[in-house]
């Protein structure tokens, strides 16, 4: 470990050389709890703008020095504390292999299950661990009991894995998938119900809504949607890979009837970590993946049977909840949204340069998409990494083309300054 320190510090300060970004040493971590109990009372909306507060959140974590990662829609970054649970969870696990999964895994196991529930506010009898958000909303939409010529809406915006997922209900049993545009920047909530409202049909069982959009950080009224679909009968699957643990949003209100989202996202747990929820009800009548006949039909652990597994993932899940806790996802929120606030206000109203994004607070977080005119979206992202060591990724799809911009909790106001000079460079 120690010379993997000197090389990381060593290596590090080379890097910034190069990048002209000066780093932290990840491993003088404060202590984080303490400081937040200090700002217990502070409005996280100011605080959102407290650089010293800040400081001190970003040495939780321990990113590369040798680029500024903005692409942190993919996957996020542990703090070091959950690194750290997880590397002594593998630990424990290689040193009593099957000991532990006879003997002491389920009893753990449901202690996690448990936490993750409290934290998402239902019941973990509503709620599996999956790996990710593939597996927990394609085990609803391949497991729900559609016939021929059902209906399933859903919009061109939302995540491949899922418009696969139906696509195979429609060759293999018939559905009839209807895909919608969505407004990019509406006038108010109304307005996105409503491209939903006019492609519903009396044929129509099910909508997905994907509650952030990946491509561009749009945040859709999902309670609203709901609302409208309830009141016609017809379900609805939520997409929140990446609403989950983001923004406050608890998963009663939005009265979804099944929901996804990984994990490993904005909650910050290891790579292959995920949560499927289902309402009480739904259970008994969605066929498993995989299934267990052992099982009650209207128990929601008759989705958990997936064959040996690393455990050592979802017992991290707790270090990763007790992280996010003791931040609070308020004050996440709030920073998220003034780091995307402030590259996007110093580059919007220039020429050539569009925000594909809305940018009103309920309607978008850390997430925006920025397009250059005359540029592919390759091109862009091509020029901030190539010239400015900033790594984002580029978005072509039919519905929206531009550069996502993703920052992290880790992410220093300097980094979103070489990312304003480069668009500056770029659109001048
Ligand atoms: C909106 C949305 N849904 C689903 C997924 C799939 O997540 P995973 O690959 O973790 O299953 C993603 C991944 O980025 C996403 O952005």
């Amino acid at each position: 470990m120690d010379s993997r320190r000197k090389f990381l510090k060593q290596f590090g300060t080379a890097a910034l050389a190069t990048t002209g970004i000066s780093t932290f040493n990840p491993l003088n971590a404060t202590n984080l709890k303490e400081r937040i109990g200090k700002v217990s009372q502070r409005d996280p909306r100011e605080l959102a703008k407290d650089e010293d507060f800040w400081y001190h959140v970003q040495k939780a974590f321990n990113p590369s020095p040798h680029f500024i990662n903005l692409e942190n829609g993919y996957f996020l970054m542990q703090p070091t504390v959950v690194l750290e649970a997880q590397i002594r969870n593998m630990q424990m696990i290689n040193e009593n292999t099957s000991f532990y999964y006879r003997r002491e895994m389920a009893e753990e196991r449901l202690n996690v299950k448990k936490k993750l529930a409290q934290l998402a506010g239902v019941s973990h009898e509503e709620i599996v661990i999956t790996r990710n958000t593939t597996e927990a909303l394609d085990t609803v939409i391949l497991g729900m009991d559609l016939k021929p010529g059902d209906e399933c809406l859903m919009t061109n915006q939302d995540y491949g894995s899922m418009l696969e997922a139906f696509e195979q209900r429609a060759e293999r049993h018939g559905v009839k998938n209807n895909v919608i545009d969505i407004p990019l920047w509406p006038k108010n909530k109304m307005e996105v119900v409503r491209a939903f409202e006019k492609a519903v049909t009396p044929r129509t069982k099910v909508i997905l809504v994907t509650h952030m959009i990946n491509l561009t950080g749009q945040i859709l009224p999902a309670r609203e949607i709901a609302d409208m679909a309830h009141e016609r009968g017809i379900e609805i699957i939520l997409d929140a890979a990446h609403s989950f643990a983001q923004v406050d949003f608890s998963i009663k209100d939005t009265d979804c009837d099944y929901m996804g989202t990984s994990l490993h996202k904005w909650l910050c747990c290891p790579l292959g970590a995920g949560m499927m929820y289902m309402k009480k009800e739904k259970i008994a009548k969605t066929w498993p993946l995989f299934g267990d006949s052992r099982i009650s039909k209207d128990d929601i652990q008759k989705f958990e049977h997936i064959g040996t597994h690393p455990e050592n993932t979802r017992l991290s899940i707790a270090a990763a909840i007790d992280f996010h806790e003791s931040l609070g996802v308020k004050r996440k929120e709030e920073r998220l949204r003034y780091l995307k606030n402030y590259w996007v206000n110093q580059v919007k109203d220039l020429p050539k340069v569009t925000i594909n994004t809305p940018l009103g607070d309920d309607q978008s977080c850390a997430i925006a998409n920025v397009a250059i005119e005359g540029m592919a979206p390759n091109e862009v992202s091509d020029y901030f990494y190539k010239n400015h060591k900033v790594w984002t990724v580029a978005i072509n799809r039919e519905a929206v083309k531009g550069v996502r911009v993703t920052p992290h909790l880790y992410t220093r106001l300097e980094h979103l300054d070489k990312l304003v000079g480069a668009i500056k460079e770029i659109a001048a």
